[in-house]
């Protein structure tokens, strides 16, 4: 304890009760730091959570020049039994396609990669909610229930025009894709 010079003294027994208080909160936030971390521990291994991006990589300066991200794959493809795949690139300060069209009641897998800086969408009213990670794929599982059209906004700050970026998601009749896997072309709402 540092010397106090001058008349100032410590209160002759004060120094117990703060040590004593002090150990309660040392023990208070370790419980909270081990109830944490037993957390952590408890959803990646019971349930299999782990970030959604950082799995798969991908040069994201090279997007545009072919690939699975290039212009003519951007949009959704149905496979033969109904289930979807969405593929987006995240740009400042756009989704490319801003409308996506998804099949209500069917699996739709959303891929989702950055030209530029991180960027982050969130599909309101659901859980789909993720960063796009320059460098990295982002990947998305869900099935939207019901037919309707929901915002997806860019969620996290990606510069002057972030709050301008955002893109629809319509939801309609999983009827209303063809199943027919020659006239399968990449298709989007967009307009
Ligand atoms: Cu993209 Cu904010």
């Amino acid at each position: 304890m540092a010397e106090i010079s001058g008349t100032a003294k410590l209160p002759p027994s004060g120094d117990k009760p703060a040590e004593a208080s002090e150990r309660l909160w040392v023990i208070f936030v370790v419980a909270v730091i081990v109830l944490l971390v037993a957390m952590v521990v408890y959803t990646s291994v019971h349930w299999g959570f782990h970030p959604p991006s950082q799995l798969e990589t991908i040069d994201s300066t090279s997007l545009h020049k072919g690939g699975e991200f290039s212009e003519a794959n951007l949009g959704t493809v149905i496979a033969p039994d109904g289930s979807a795949v969405v593929r987006v690139v995240a740009q400042q300060y756009a989704f490319v396609p801003n409308c996506l069209v998804v099949p209500a009641g069917k699996p739709v897998t959303i891929r989702l990669a950055s030209a530029d800086v991180v960027h982050g969408f969130i599909v309101e009213g659901t859980n789909v909610n993720a960063m796009v990670v320059p460098g990295y794929v982002t990947t998305v599982r869900t099935t939207f229930q019901e037919p309707g059209e929901r915002l997806m906004p860019c969620h996290e700050f990606c510069g002057i025009g972030h709050q301008a970026m955002w893109a629809h998601v319509r939801i309609v009749e999983a009827s209303s894709f063809p199943t027919d896997a020659d006239k399968q072309k990449a298709v989007n709402c967009a307009p």
